[in-house]
């Protein structure tokens, strides 16, 4: 599919997604949150895709934030509605039955931060600043932040990053947990198309319950996740994928996975 705000590239089973709105540092308009939404339908329909890398285009940013210029007008139903399908679409990308990447090469800010954060893993270049700014603008994350972040770096540096709506350098970030691995910018898209294709050639479906049983983990409910722990490993039990795992190694061979 051809999009205007996204380049999409396919590398055998590793595809690329790109936020190409340069000019204003790939912010997310409303047209380009439909956009990824739709993107992500259709590489959750995509049995030939086993990893996704989203990054931004140029070497400035990420992306930095909700397209102010929308925001601006809205009153608090039009704010309210705006969150909810915000949160609406990045759950899709956190619930991709296949791993998502985050290849952070610039600014992720507001919503910039908030799309890394519903990744599965964030790999940052060393130039990288994250940040969620929004009381900067008088206003809240709105894409599901206040929820990931606190996951990720805990109650009290969630509430600094929030409140002061101060920007940390990549490496400040991977030291609070935020980003998973920081690398020179030259190393940025090759770190992340290395992880994806060591995931992509493990079996699609142990990845996909995997992540399913690992997402909601910190939902609160540890008797829920073990119980879907549980039923996605029975599920794999079954599959020809299981069996050649385990048929390779006692065979000292690598094996050949094929979604089934
Ligand atoms: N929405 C809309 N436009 C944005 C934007 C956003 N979130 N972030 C940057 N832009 C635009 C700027 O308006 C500017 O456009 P112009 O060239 O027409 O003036 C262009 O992108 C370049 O940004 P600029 O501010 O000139 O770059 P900079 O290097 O001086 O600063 C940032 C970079 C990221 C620090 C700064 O752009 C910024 O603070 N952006 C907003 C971040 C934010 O608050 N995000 C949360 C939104 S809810």
């Amino acid at each position: 599919m051809e999009y205007k705000n996204l380049l999409v590239e396919k590398d055998g089973t590793i595809v690329t997604v790109t936020i190409n709105r340069p000019k204003v540092l790939n912010a997310l308009n409303d047209e380009t949150m439909a956009e990824l939404e739709a993107c992500f339908e259709e590489l959750e329909k995509d049995d030939g895709v086993r990893a996704v890398i989203v990054t931004g285009s140029g070497e400035k940013s990420f992306v930095a934030g909700a397209d102010i210029g929308e925001l601006k007008d809205q009153d608090r139903k039009g704010g309210e509605e705006r969150s909810l399908r915000g949160q609406a679409i990045l759950l899709k990308i956190e619930n991709l039955s296949k791993p998502v990447i985050a290849a952070i090469n610039g600014y992720a800010l507001g919503g910039g931060c908030e799309l890394a954060m519903a990744c599965d893993i964030r790999i940052a270049s060393e130039t990288a600043k994250l940040g969620q700014p929004e009381v900067n603008l008088g206003i809240i994350p709105g894409y599901g932040g206040t929820q990931r972040l606190t996951r990720l770096v805990g109650l009290g540096k969630a509430k600094e990053l929030i409140f002061t709506g101060e920007m940390i350098h990549a490496q400040e970030a991977h030291r609070i947990g935020l980003v998973d691995k920081v690398v020179s910018p030259d190393q940025l898209m090759e770190t992340a198309k290395k992880m994806a294709k060591t995931i992509a050639g493990k079996g699609p479906i142990a990845i996909a319950n995997a992540k399913k049983a690992i997402n909601i983990a910190l939902d609160g409910n540890v008797k829920k996740g073990r119980e879907v722990e549980a039923e996605g490993f029975g599920v794999l039990c079954e599959t020809e994928d299981m069996k050649e795992g385990m048929a390779a190694f006692f065979e000292k061979r690598e094996p050949k996975f094929v979604g089934k």
